[in-house]
């Protein structure tokens, strides 16, 4: 969509800013087996707006490396820096807070807090974060999504389209500096999940984040700036997409 941020810069002069760098990451975890390395030496610069689409085989590491990209899983090895911070550096709740600050997530199942309505799941995490106009905010970002007569409805009362967009909401309302997905179309129907992912590229266009989601969908991840392929634990690949 409209972003300015072009394969040119990134593959040659004028490198744009740098918002994610994986340097070496490595993670093994153990099981009953012995240690499973299921991230083998992740190297990846992702620019500042860009957006990148991760894709690979089920069992490739998606979503453990988008675990460690917000921080919710530290690597056994190597180096993530996001928006300024090394993560190796920080302590759990310094990590916490960066999160909070600089990055929203959306998962395929929503995660929405079934015991709050639309609104209050939108604007806890603000007022978590100290914001006086927490509740007007989530209603301008409910808003946003196309939410605005659901406020005062509970998850469980909302359609999974309903949901998603509450947790879009949710996930941009801070103002995050980095947007992850983890294949957040997986739980919808494809004209829904269209919708959800129109909504966010225009999210990601509007508040000026750097996008990276995961999918199965090579046409969504073709749209893209980059398509990060990956395999067996590591990048295989990085083409240029469409938004590229
Ligand atoms: N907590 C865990 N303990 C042991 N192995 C895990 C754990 N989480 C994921 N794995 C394994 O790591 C590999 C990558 O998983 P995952 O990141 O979920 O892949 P993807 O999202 O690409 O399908 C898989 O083989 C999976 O079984
Ligand atoms: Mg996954």
């Amino acid at each position: 969509m409209q972003n300015t941020v072009r394969p040119a810069l990134y593959l040659g002069q004028n490198l744009p800013e740098t918002i994610i760098e994986l340097d070496s990451v490595k993670l093994s975890l153990p099981s009953a087996a012995g240690p499973v390395n299921i991230l083998k030496g992740i190297d990846l610069k992702i620019a500042k707006g860009e957006t990148a689409g991760l894709v690979g085989p089920s069992g490739s590491g998606k979503s453990t490396l988008l675990m460690v990209l917000a921080g919710l899983e530290r690597p056994s090895s190597g180096r993530v820096t996001c928006a300024g911070a090394e993560f190796t550096r920080l302590g759990e709740d310094e990590l916490a807070r960066f999160r909070r600050d600089h990055i929203g997530i959306v998962f395929q199942s929503f995660h929405l807090i079934p015991t709050m309505t639309a609104l209050e799941n939108v604007a806890i995490p603000l007022e978590f974060a100290g914001r006086a106009d927490a509740f007007d905010r989530a209603e301008e970002e409910l808003k946003l999504v196309g939410l605005g007569h659901r406020l005062t409805h509970y998850p469980g009362q909302l359609s999974g389209g309903e949901q998603q967009r509450v947790a879009l909401a949710r996930a941009v309302a801070g103002d995050p500096d980095i947007l992850l997905a983890d294949e957040p179309t997986g739980n919808l129907d494809q004209s829904t999940g269209h919708e959800i992912i129109e909504l966010m590229f225009d999210l990601h266009a509007r508040k000026n984040a750097t996008l990276v989601l995961i999918t199965h969908d090579e046409a969504l991840a073709a749209r893209c700036h980059r398509i990060v392929r990956l395999r067996d634990g590591l990048v295989e690949k990085i083409e240029a997409g469409a938004l590229a």
